[in-house]
């Protein structure tokens, strides 16, 4: 089975600052088969280069956005980096499916907590929900789109020390979508991958239970 190469392509503008996404960019780093990319490290000026973009897309099977959520969106270069990269004739339109078949995840923190994140809660919407453009954008480009990897409550999540539980999953996500191992179909039917790699008949602890036994797991906590 060929094992798929990933792409995180990390946005943050002030990493200095990060508890959350630093440690987990830092984790990408370490893997073999992802290439990680530190968006505002490379392009500070926003000036970002489009061949070079797009050839790293065409390298990778697996396309990740890893970043903080800011207004509900992700911070301004990623954007940037879906109006230039994302070309007519490259990425949609005629001839446009070079990232037909690939795969696209956002692995996020959020401020808020997950009761926030849902209708009659402080941000009336789920994480899923306010990621429409996103997903939508994934379909039109012909990518297979998973439900975003979240982090909430992520400016307590050191004190409360929730980060480690979500290190593992984060680590598991990238070996299970290196391995090929989440059913995308069914990982569709959650509003975030957490909820679909803890769900007890799939997910994350049938996977671990192949290698390293069911009994590893925490359950997250992301209150
Ligand atoms: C400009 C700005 C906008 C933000 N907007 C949101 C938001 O819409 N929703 C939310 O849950 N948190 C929001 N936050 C909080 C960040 O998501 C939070 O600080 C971040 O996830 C912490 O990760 P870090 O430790 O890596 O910086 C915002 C923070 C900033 C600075």
């Amino acid at each position: 089975m060929s094992q798929s190469k990933i792409l995180v392509l990390f946005a943050h503008p002030s990493l200095h600052r990060s508890e959350a996404n630093a440690p987990i960019f830092q984790q990408a780093c370490e893997f073999d088969f992802v290439t990680a990319v530190d968006l505002y490290a490379e392009y500070p000026r926003l000036n970002i280069d489009i061949d070079r973009e797009q050839q790293r897309l065409l390298a990778h099977d697996i396309v990740i956005f890893q970043f903080p959520i800011y207004w509900y969106s992700t911070p301004a270069i990623l954007k940037e980096w879906q109006d230039l990269v994302l070309e007519y004739g490259f990425a949609y339109g005629q001839d446009g499916n070079q990232l037909k078949g690939k795969t696209f995840l956002c692995a996020v923190t959020a401020g808020g907590s997950v009761e926030a994140y849902r209708q009659g809660g402080h941000n009336n919407f789920t994480v899923r929900e306010l990621f429409r453009p996103l997903e939508q954008t994934a379909i039109m480009t012909g990518m297979h789109y998973l439900p975003p990897l979240t982090l909430f409550g992520s400016r307590t999540a050191t004190d409360e020390n929730r980060l480690p539980l979500h290190l593992q999953h984060w680590t598991t996500t990238l070996d299970m979508l290196h391995e090929g191992q989440i059913d995308i179909q069914r990982a569709d039917s959650f509003i975030t991958l957490n909820d679909y790699l803890t769900d007890k008949t799939m997910g994350i602890e049938k996977y671990h239970s192949k290698e390293v036994g069911p009994d590893n797991l925490e359950q997250e906590d992301n209150r």
